[in-house]
């Protein structure tokens, strides 16, 4: 039987771009689904399927049961979904806002109001719930739009982008109020470019590329793809980089990552602690002095840089590849 999500073949095109090309994925009741992948793979225009938004061009879906093309307005109550943009009326106070959304779903003045005020706590808005949503912060919109999301607990949930823009607190209480959530039964699917956010919340991941899935599993699943751990290394000199990537080059299972402006090289290696040694006997006889070198488990942004070439930018950007590009090539 399919899961709470349920996606098979999906295909969007808008005019040249293939924004979903033969998406399938199925996501158990109850766990968290982590779609990851750069800007422009294809993240938001799954989620506008699967919540109705959008019709595919072809494949199917179904949400709690349901299959999204034949009974949309069945889907709508049973999912709430928290956009990448947040979706809040200015004009209406914090409180306001939330309490519009428990009265469009029915419930009284009184318990919208009351819920209302319980997610301001919990979103750390209290102190605003009386001012307009134009004085607040991006942040602040943010929260209040997810919020918002979670007035009726639904049994299905969807979260695009959920944690970009928020600072580390922030983020970190979200994390807290997503793991409640789950806890609770709700089976939520999240997008995200934050590597270790998947990380730290998704059961599954599914890591897409220009439409297409093109790795699948549990975080750890996906590590083990990469072949074993890292090596990384910083040398004390910027002059010795070309000579510690050839070394690297040599030991490793693969092109050496360079961070240019922080002196980093890593690369997948399969030989453990021992190749580990010969790399740091390497370095000396070449007299290249290190600040730091280490073993480490692969982040998703290895898996990602193994499966296409090129890596996943975790920065903040929402705004287009354009800055994320260029980062990058300064990086390189
Ligand atoms: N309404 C549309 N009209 C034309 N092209 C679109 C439309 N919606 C999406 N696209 C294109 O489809 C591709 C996938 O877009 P999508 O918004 O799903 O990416 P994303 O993974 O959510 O990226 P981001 O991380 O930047 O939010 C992109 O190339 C985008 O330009
Ligand atoms: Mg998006």
């Amino acid at each position: 039987m399919p899961g709470a999500i349920y996606a098979e073949g999906l295909v969007k095109t808008f005019g040249d771009v293939k924004a979903l090309d033969g998406v399938d994925f199925d996501v158990p009741e109850g766990t968290v689904f982590g779609l990851l992948g750069p800007n422009g793979a294809g993240k938001t225009t799954s989620v506008r399927v699967l919540t109705t938004l959008l019709q595919p061009d072809s494949g199917r879906a179904e949400v709690a049961g349901l299959d999204v093309l034949k009974y949309p307005n069945e889907v709508r109550r049973s999912i709430g979904l928290s956009g990448q943009f947040a979706a809040v009326d200015e004009y209406l106070t914090g409180l306001e806002n939330i309490q519009m959304v428990g009265q469009l779903y029915q419930l009284s003045a009184r318990d919208a109001k009351k819920r209302a005020l319980e997610l301001l706590e919990q979103f750390n808005l209290a102190d605003a719930a009386h001012r307009t949503a134009k004085t607040y912060s991006g942040g602040m919109r943010r929260r209040l739009d997810l919020a918002a999301a979670l007035v009726v607990r639904p049994p299905v949930m969807f979260m695009d982008e959920p944690t970009t823009g928020l600072d580390p607190r922030n983020r970190q209480g979200l994390w807290d109020v997503i793991r409640d959530l789950v806890a609770g039964g709700t089976t939520l699917l999240l997008t995200t470019q934050y590597l270790e956010e998947a990380d730290a919340l998704a059961d599954n991941i599914a890591v897409v590329d220009h439409g297409k899935v093109i790795a699948r599993g549990t975080s750890d699943e996906l590590k083990d793809q990469t072949g074993g751990d890292v090596v990384e290394v910083v040398t004390h000199r910027r002059e010795d980089l070309p000579a510690a990537r050839e070394i690297l080059e040599r030991l490793g299972d693969g092109e050496p990552k360079l961070a240019e402006h922080t002196r980093r090289l890593s690369v997948p290696v399969s030989g453990g602690a021992k190749l580990l040694a010969e790399v740091l006997r390497e370095l000396d006889t070449r007299g290249i002095e290190i600040d730091d070198i280490g073993l480490r488990r692969p982040t998703l942004d290895d898996v990602f840089l193994s499966l296409t070439g090129h890596s996943v930018d975790s920065g903040d950007d929402t705004t287009g590849s354009g800055q994320n590009t260029s980062a990058k090539e300064r990086e390189q």
